[in-house]
């Protein structure tokens, strides 16, 4: 699968859902390629933090890609990997629409903010344009980050993204945590955290298995791969 972690607001966590899955889908066994097509390049200095402490075996490989390059060469990527995950820069670039012509799926993580929701509406557009030129499916989730651990705000944030008929909401919403940001500036995912955030672990896991359930990817019930089961609509 390809997977592009996108949307254009900047800041709601794109680069911490895109390493944290591809840590999560390597964990799980899969051959993983992140690409950083973000010119911040965060995905990219995560990396380098994440060689240095496992000593150069970061446990996927890592690249940078810009522009219409990133439609170009995933395409040619694409056979050498299980699965690939994009990450995108916080606005509307020729990068992201490149990536989401040649992406499976695509994942925008939303703040519960009204500037952040404001943005809905622009996604959609983006998304519906990008569905009338693509010959296969594209596959989008709206998900909440850096949701209020209490209050009723994640509630009234999670109906108004559910109101989309283009994008798919899926939860849980995956409240603000500092594990979040202490375990990105080590270079590890927040399933790797030492000591370990159980809440924080338990919702990304069951974010990251809803998703894989609905885009057919399988895991055996002690998480081993069976298979992926590529979605081809050609
Ligand atoms: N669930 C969370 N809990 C706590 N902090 C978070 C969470 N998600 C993201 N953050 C923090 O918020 C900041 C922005 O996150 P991140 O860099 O992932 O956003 P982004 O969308 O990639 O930003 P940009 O648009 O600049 O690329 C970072 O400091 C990150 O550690
Ligand atoms: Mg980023």
């Amino acid at each position: 699968m390809i997977f592009t972690v996108g949307g254009i607001k900047g800041g709601s966590g794109k680069s911490t859902i895109a390493t944290n899955l591809t840590v999560w889908l390597s964990k799980k066994g899969f051959d993983v390629l992140l690409i950083d097509a973000d010119e911040q390049e965060t995905a990219t200095k995560f990396t380098k933090w994440r060689e240095r402490i496992t000593e150069g075996n970061s446990g996927y490989t890592a690249t940078i890609l810009t522009g219409d390059a990133v439609r170009q060469q995933v395409l040619k990527f694409k056979p050498k990997f299980d699965h690939i995950v994009i990450d995108t820069g916080g606005r509307d670039t020729t990068s992201q629409r490149a990536a989401l012509f040649v992406s499976d799926v695509y994942l925008v993580p939303f703040n519960p903010r009204s500037f952040d929701l404001w943005t809905i509406a622009d996604v959609e557009n983006l998304v519906k344009e990008v569905r009338s030129v693509k010959p296969t499916e594209l596959q989008a989730f709206s998900i909440l980050n850096r949701a209020d651990p209490k209050g009723s705000d994640n509630k009234d944030s999670a109906e108004l993204l559910r109101e989309s008929t283009v994008i798919e909401h899926i939860g849980p919403a995956i409240v603000s945590r500092k594990s979040f940001a202490n375990t990105a500036s080590a270079g590890l995912g927040v399933i790797e955290g030492s000591p370990v955030d159980e809440k924080a672990v338990v919702e990304i896991n069951q974010l990251f298995n809803g998703i894989m359930q609905k885009i057919d990817v399988d895991f055996d019930v002690n998480f081993n791969i069976i298979s992926s089961i590529q979605k081809d609509t050609k």
